[in-house]
């Protein structure tokens, strides 16, 4: 399957960054049908469209959408997820460089039918192209008419704003990226069902949507096109609809953001991707650091849809597309990433705080050469532990990618374990470990 272009359909073409650019190209024209249809009508064009949240969760959107109450009483807000902490992923920052257009359209019609009249960008704060490119086309639509009052005569007012992040990974989990927004530290509160939902006290506890970059992108072409076109797209999974993009990276020849239909194989987009470098395919994490990583025989068959990832055991996660060669040594790889999340652990329950330092060290004293009999069951342990215990979604995206590997690849923790060195002792295994690890690997 080829790569089928939506919302990158016109990325690399500067003009697309400039209002007259994209008003060329067809933009504005969702936001300009949808001021003159009911609000409802929108958000049920957004269910017929089979939409899910793009951030990594695949949750539906109309649902978020719907649950903005109707009789407003208090400011409703629009919050965009363009934070992009998981390792993997870059395809929100492409979409904010190149197409700031879809996502300042898309969160105006979210703004419009849920009654909203303010919206803010969170966005991570390394991406100074993007905030730049946003700022711009803000400027721009601001001008046109777009963004402000009474926009296109219509009689709605939205206003827009960019708050760039100090850089932290939990600062992309939603409870805790409405703290930052707040001026508050970048810790998650207290959740459904034990608090309101963000839909009902959200941002400055005031009834909030908040959906991921891409998320917003589709909605200018679901309600242009219609709900029944969009779920067209993506139709040969159970139900997973229209285009995913996928951040390729790893042990590819041609690394890059790929836009494919819901129901392409991941070995079709390995194919786009130029295919395996240096070596065979030996495993892929599919959707970003934090899902399961699976071996090349389940590669092999995985077809990229929400329920259909899950039957080989993994996610579609945020769309971050790992492949790793034969070269890799699944130990190491592991124990970086486990040293990622818990860099990222905020430490504010204990089985995250304890749990990932815990996992970091057995890992590090594996690659190492100093592992213990006894070490995989520890760290099964630990996993268990974290997974479903913790405040927030970050001690399970720790949890999984080191039970998935144990599971997968025990055979490789069993030779580090007993040999004090990895099993692949190939140049490539070298040269991807930190200077001060390759002397283990050698
Ligand atoms: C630790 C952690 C980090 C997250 N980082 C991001 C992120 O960078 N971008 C994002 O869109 N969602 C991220 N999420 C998911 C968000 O909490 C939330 O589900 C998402 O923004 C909802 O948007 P969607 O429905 O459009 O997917 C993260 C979740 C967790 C637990
Ligand atoms: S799981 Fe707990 S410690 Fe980890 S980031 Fe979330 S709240 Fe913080």
């Amino acid at each position: 399957m080829a790569e089928l272009k939506l919302l990158f359909e016109h990325a690399h073409k500067p003009d697309f960054r400039t209002l007259k650019g994209y008003l060329a190209n067809d933009g504005y024209k969702g936001l300009k049908k949808s001021l003159k249809m009911e609000k409802q009508a929108i958000i049920d064009e957004v269910k017929a469209s089979g939409l899910r949240g793009r951030g990594g969760a695949g949750f539906p959107t109309w649902i978020k959408w719907n649950g903005i109450p109707k009789d407003k009483t208090q400011p409703h807000y629009i919050l965009c997820n363009a934070d992009e902490g998981e390792p993997g992923t870059f395809k929100d920052k492409q979409l904010m460089e190149e197409c700031p257009f879809e996502l300042i359209e898309g969160m105006t019609i979210a703004g419009f039918c849920t009654q909203a009249e303010v919206g803010y960008i969170y966005i991570r704060g390394e991406f100074v192209d993007a905030a730049r490119s946003l700022r711009n086309a803000i400027d721009e639509a601001y001008a046109g008419g777009y963004l402000g009052k009474n926009i296109q005569g219509s009689g709605f007012d939205f206003d827009l704003y960019i708050h760039l992040g100090a850089g932290s990974y939990e600062c992309g989990e939603e409870s805790a990226l409405m703290s930052s927004l707040m001026g508050e530290r970048g810790m998650p509160r207290l959740k459904f069902p034990h608090a309101p939902l963000p839909t009902i006290a959200g941002l400055f506890d005031r009834p909030t949507v908040i959906n991921n970059v891409e998320t917003y992108c589709c909605a200018p072409y679901i309600v242009d096109r219609g709900g029944e076109w969009y779920a067209t797209l993506g139709a040969s999974t159970k139900n997973s609809r229209g285009t995913k993009l996928f951040s390729v990276s790893g042990h590819v020849n041609k690394p890059g953001n790929y836009e494919i239909e819901f129901g392409t194989t991941l070995m079709e987009l390995l194919e786009l991707s130029g295919g395996m470098k240096g070596g065979k395919l030996k495993a892929c994490v599919p959707g970003g650091s934090s899902v399961p990583i699976i071996n090349a025989t389940d590669t092999e068959i995985a077809v990229i849809g929400y329920e259909e990832m899950a039957e080989v055991k993994t996610m579609v996660g945020s769309g971050a597309c790992m492949f790793l060669n034969e070269h890799t040594c699944i130990v190491s790889f592991i124990w970086r990433t486990a040293l990622f999340y818990a860099n990222e652990s905020c430490g504010k329950c204990t089985p995250c705080r304890e749990g990932t330092k815990w996992m970091e060290q057995i890992l590090r004293r594996i690659v190492m050469g100093n592992g213990q009999p006894g070490d995989m069951e520890l760290l099964l342990q630990i996993t268990e532990q974290i997974d479903g215990r913790s405040f927030c979604g970050l001690g399970d995206a720790a949890a999984w990618p080191v039970a998935a590997a144990l599971r997968v690849f025990p055979e490789e923790f069993e030779y580090y374990i007993k040999h004090g060195t990895s099993m692949v002792k190939s140049a490539e295994s070298k040269a991807m470990a930190p200077a001060w690890q390759q002397p283990v690997l050698a």
